[in-house]
């Protein structure tokens, strides 16, 4: 009894000592949420967003979605995906492989072990191609899938959006500047100009892909509410005027992007040319300058919290990036769990009660709150239509859409686990 007890004393000492040592060796931790369960749950949702957590709708009724085992061909995934578009063997930058990190894999012929392989095992991969970069080049890994039914948010209170997925860089993975990994995508992106990706106005839609940068560095890449975040800017519109005013004037490289009939594709050029600019420290001082100074400034009520260090970054035509250069870090050649959580916002004109919360290997890295997502918030009257449906994109390329994104020899990023739903907290467990 005795020797139980100072067992008990001893572990409670060494894990406050332990607490201490943590708190001692990270100076500023990202706020963690007060509950320290390895599962991601309802309680952490609810601590990361002050919200009180609703029902998933009117009945309590989640919809879910999931794909833990894999066929042993790309053709097969159309039904289990809820694929727009079918992949095709040969074509699409897409294979499915027994695990290649699982230890009694790693020596063997993974095509020709491929069918004997139990479905449990297989997993699929997203290929780039030797020199590949931006999804304008060659043929990318992509496809937007529509998991949940459009009757996943008919309850007037469910406004969530859970997405998870195992994601596994190859080991030895080369970064070089980047590139797109999968996210939510919500809303029409029907109407001019009225994309969430690549320079759309994103102002009945949003999108959540996040990006890997050099290093292994992550971060979000945001589209949202146009009009909320860059209020200038003429929405809807197929030629937008730049004038000397416009936020977006300076940056002067973009101008004549915004001036053409047509958005450009994800990233094609500008956003790459911006990069090195900032990286290299380039040479058109006073651009740079203003440059600098719109890192953050589109926020507007936003409240971003990322680790000291990352910023986020501001780009009219290309979305907000949260965290970038050091919100967290990935790790080539192990596994890593990736989990989106997003409220919409509701119903009306711009109210911010939306909030988005992203976890790496179920950490808190990312917590935007605050947020609108969509400029009218999310109507439940339109869960049946374009509108209101939630797709899973999977959009993967290294871009940045100039040369020096690209990948210098053929890659792969293994992917498995795939699960979204309706509900803030870990259904399948
Ligand atoms: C900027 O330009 C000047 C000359 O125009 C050059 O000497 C200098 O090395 C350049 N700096 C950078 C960072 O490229
Ligand atoms: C990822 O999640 C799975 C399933 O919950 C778990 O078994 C695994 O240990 C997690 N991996 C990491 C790196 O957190």
């Amino acid at each position: 009894m005795h020797l139980q007890f100072s067992a008990l004393v001893a572990q409670v000492i060494l894990f406050s000592l332990f607490l201490v040592a943590t708190a001692l060796a990270r100076p500023a931790p990202l706020p963690q949420p007060l509950l320290s369960s390895p599962k991601l749950n309802i309680d952490i949702a609810a601590a990361a967003a002050p919200a009180t957590p609703a029902a998933p709708d009117a009945k309590g009724k989640i919809y879910h979605w999931e794909i833990e085992n894999f066929p042993t061909s790309i053709a097969q995934l159309t039904k289990p995906f809820h694929l727009l578009q079918p992949l095709q063997p040969g074509k699409s930058a897409f294979d499915i492989v027994p695990d290649p990190v699982a230890k009694k894999n790693q020596k063997r012929n993974l095509n020709r072990l491929q069918k004997r392989a139990p479905a449990t095992e297989r997993i699929l991969r997203s290929l780039y191609p030797a020199k590949s970069y931006s999804h304008s080049k060659d043929p990318h890994a992509s496809f937007v899938s529509t998991p949940l039914t459009n009757q996943a948010f008919a309850g007037p209170k469910s406004r969530y959006i859970r997405l998870e997925y195992q994601m596994l860089f190859q080991p030895g993975f080369k970064w070089v500047k980047g590139g797109k990994l999968p996210g939510i995508l919500l809303g029409s992106e029907q109407g001019c100009n009225a994309g969430c990706s690549g320079g759309g106005s994103a102002e009945n839609c949003f999108s959540t892909r996040m990006m890997w940068r050099a290093n292994g560095e992550g971060e979000l890449y945001l589209y949202a509410a146009k009009s909320v975040y860059f209020p200038k800017e003429p929405p809807n519109t197929c030629k937008r005027n730049v004038g000397p005013s416009s936020p977006e004037s300076i940056f002067d490289i973009h101008e004549q992007w915004l001036n053409a009939d047509r958005i450009p594709g994800d990233d094609e050029g500008v956003e790459a040319i911006e990069d090195s600019e900032l990286v290299s420290g380039g040479n058109s001082t006073s651009t740079l300058a203003k440059r600098a100074a719109m890192g953050g400034s589109c926020l507007n009520g936003m409240k971003v919290t990322i680790s000291p260090g990352a910023k986020n970054i501001c780009n009219p035509a290309y979305g907000i990036s949260i965290g970038r250069g050091g919100a967290f870090k990935f790790k080539s050649g192990t596994w890593h769990n990736v989990t989106q959580l997003v409220k919409v916002n509701s119903k009306g004109k711009a109210v911010r009660d939306g909030y988005l919360v992203v976890y790496l290997d179920n950490k808190m890295v990312i917590r935007a709150e605050n947020l609108v997502l969509l400029k009218n918030g999310y109507d439940p009257a339109n869960a049946q239509t374009d509108t209101g449906l939630v797709k899973f994109m999977f959009s993967s390329f290294f871009g940045g859409g100039s040369a020096d994104y690209a990948t210098p020899v053929a890659q792969w990023i293994g992917w498995k686990d795939f699960k979204m739903s309706s509900s803030p907290s870990n259904v399948w467990e």
